[in-house]
């Protein structure tokens, strides 16, 4: 098998009109070669080739494609012998790679697997049963963690000794080339163990197989810490810690309790409170909140009661919004550092009690605005109250705007009038722009264009999945092609014929190469596809707003008013009018 790189590079290098013009004679028209063409009866050139992107298009028949199947079109041969021949002729060395390439993955997988079963065995028994683990047991007991919840999160020790578990496992059969590769060694010195003297705490998947660790110091020294790096079994960022024990508990309550640390977990998940999860040593990330949406709807934050958990709650509130989570917050007791210690000084009971009490978003939001911004001075009570208009913009009855008018003066201490003022100021400058009908311009990129201009540019595929989801997107023909280009992207595979193999309706193949070969995307397709994301992006925005306004207006109607989920929608509403303010802002740079 051709490596991907080459055929990539095959791709690169080739020059489109060089190699057409072998089969047919081309003419230079503005920016595109014009020539007859070679696959049917015609006496007025309709064949083009597109230099820069490498494709051809008839738009007499129909018939299109990368410049490659072109000559494979043409020589009849093969894709490889096509390649081969190409290669040749721009002279590029080609690399040639195992097609086992993925079975050797999954048998390396599995024995990976299997060694962090073994080791987290390995160190769970010498923390529960050997005198080694004497001194972490101790202070884990000192911490109030009953002895059956070491066991159910399989919590170990990790003997001083930097040599040991390399010794350990060589003895048990494994080979150095493989611990080099297992990811609990010092990159350095094979033989150093990356967790030494350390209580274990292993992160298991959504299944319950250890993929990671992290390795906490007895008592006081830096790092407090240790966490596997980032490996083939393991991505930080999209696991949450305890979420296979968490599992049966959020799927009955459709709410999860987020915490900070692996104690906290540790210490709610002793107090009842089943549902906990923690993310891994990173604030709180997109990934991680999709994954808790699959089952449940709300999220409790309950985080360190210090300023950094403070803004880690704010950034929490937004990242659930953001994935449709509501949010709620759980007070956090200005006595007590966190979860954990709580449940060492007071017990179980009490933190399972102290769960109990929450805040709206909403007020959580008020006192976050009061701290955002001086107080002592007039511009300062400004912006905190600013900072809240657009909550009282969503509110859709005169009265419910006057009363939150007036809540804003009374807790900032201001004068009801000056508030009403500013509110209305406020509110004829930002409501310019908004919802008005969609301008021409937002025309010439539409979804479809957006996928086709990034079709026939894949370079740009990778930056663009991260902004866009497939979900998103709704015009059957854009989201078609934004399927192969991730398909393409997950085996691998590059090159326009890829994407198009990818694709299966004859019309949406023929659609991708004729606006690619049009002249539209030939300009600056960079500021094309930037603009059309930033375009995709405020489209969902508002569509999104619109949505938030209908709920609020049909929740308000209801006398009986569920005030959390109003806060929540509100809370989502000023996030998005944020948002929008920044996309558009971004425009003009
Ligand atoms: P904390 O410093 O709040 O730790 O960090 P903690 O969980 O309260 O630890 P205890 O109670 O003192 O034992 C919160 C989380 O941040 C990550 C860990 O996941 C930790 O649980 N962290 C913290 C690290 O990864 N490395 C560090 O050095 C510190
Ligand atoms: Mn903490």
């Amino acid at each position: 098998m051709i490596s991907q790189a080459s055929i990539q590079e095959v791709s690169e290098r080739l020059d489109a009109v060089s190699v057409v013009s072998d089969y047919v004679r081309l003419e230079k028209r503005g920016s595109r070669y014009v020539g007859l063409c070679p696959f049917h009866q015609e006496k007025t050139p309709s064949f083009s080739v597109n230099q820069e992107h490498k494709l051809y298009y008839c738009f007499g028949c129909g018939k299109g494609g990368s410049i490659i199947n072109f000559v494979m079109e043409m020589e009849k041969t093969t894709f490889p012998e096509t390649i081969e021949l190409l290669a040749k002729r721009f002279g590029v060395q080609l690399r040639y790679e195992k097609a086992q390439i993925e079975k050797e993955k999954d048998t390396r997988l599995e024995a990976l697997n299997e060694l962090y079963r073994r080791v987290a065995g390995s160190f769970h028994s010498i923390l529960t049963e050997k005198s080694l683990g004497n001194a972490a047991l101790h202070y884990l007991t000192e911490r109030g963690i009953r002895r059956d919840i070491i066991d159910r999160f399989q919590l170990g020790f990790a003997p001083a000794n930097r040599f040991w578990l390399y010794d350990f496992l060589l003895k048990k059969g494994y080979s150095p080339e493989f611990l080099a590769v297992s990811g609990l060694f010092s990159k350095q010195h094979p033989r150093l163990s990356l967790f030494s003297g350390r209580i274990i705490f292993p992160i298991t998947d959504r299944q319950g197989q250890p993929v990671a660790f992290g390795g906490r110091i007895l008592g006081d020294g830096e790092p407090k810490y240790i966490n596997s790096g980032d490996s083939e079994r393991y991505k930080k960022g999209l696991l949450l810690f305890g979420i296979d024990k968490a599992q049966p508990a959020l799927r009955a309550t459709k709410e999860a309790v987020l915490v900070e640390g692996y104690m906290d977990l540790i210490a709610l998940h002793q107090s009842g409170v089943s549902n906990a999860v923690a993310p891994l040593g990173t604030a709180f990330t997109d990934e991680q909140a999709k994954l808790l949406r699959r089952w449940v709807e709300r999220v409790y934050l309950y985080f360190d009661s210090d300023t950094a958990g403070q803004k880690a709650t704010i950034k929490a509130i937004f990242t659930c919004r953001k994935n449709a989570l509501a949010s709620a917050i759980i007070n956090t007791d200005k006595n007590f550092k966190d979860p954990a210690e709580i449940l060492q000084k007071m017990g179980e009971k009490y933190l399972h009690e102290a769960t109990k009490s929450y805040i709206f978003g909403f007020n959580y939001l008020m006192s976050y605005a009061q701290s955002l911004y001086s107080f002592n001075t007039a511009e300062g009570k400004y912006q905190s109250v600013a900072f809240l208009f657009p909550y009282v913009d969503i509110l859709d009855s005169d009265i419910a705007r006057e009363t939150a008018l007036d809540m804003i003066a009374k807790e900032f201490v201001l004068d009801p009038k000056a508030v009403r003022f500013d509110y209305r100021r406020f509110n004829s400058s930002s409501a310019a722009g908004l919802d008005t009908p969609r301008r021409k311009e937002d025309k010439t990129c539409d979804d479809k264009s957006l996928l086709i201009a990034v079709a026939i540019n894949q370079g740009w595929y990778e930056q663009f999945r991260v902004l866009v989801s497939i979900q998103e997107v709704e015009d059957p023909v854009a989201k078609e092609i934004f399927v192969a280009l991730e398909e393409c992207f997950k085996y691998g595979e590059t090159g326009l014929d890829a994407v198009l193999a990818r694709i299966s309706s004859q019309e949406v193949r023929e659609q991708v190469l004729k606006r690619g070969s049009s002249k539209e995307f030939s300009i600056n397709t960079e500021v094309f596809i930037i603009d059309g994301i930033n375009k995709f992006k405020q489209r969902q925005l508002k569509r999104r707003k619109n949505e938030i306004m209908r709920e609020l207006a049909t929740t308000y109607k209801k006398k009986s008013s569920d005030y959390r989920s109003i806060d929540d929608l509100i809370m989502e509403k000023m996030h998005i009018d944020a948002e929008l303010r920044s996309l558009s802002s971004q425009k003009d740079t």
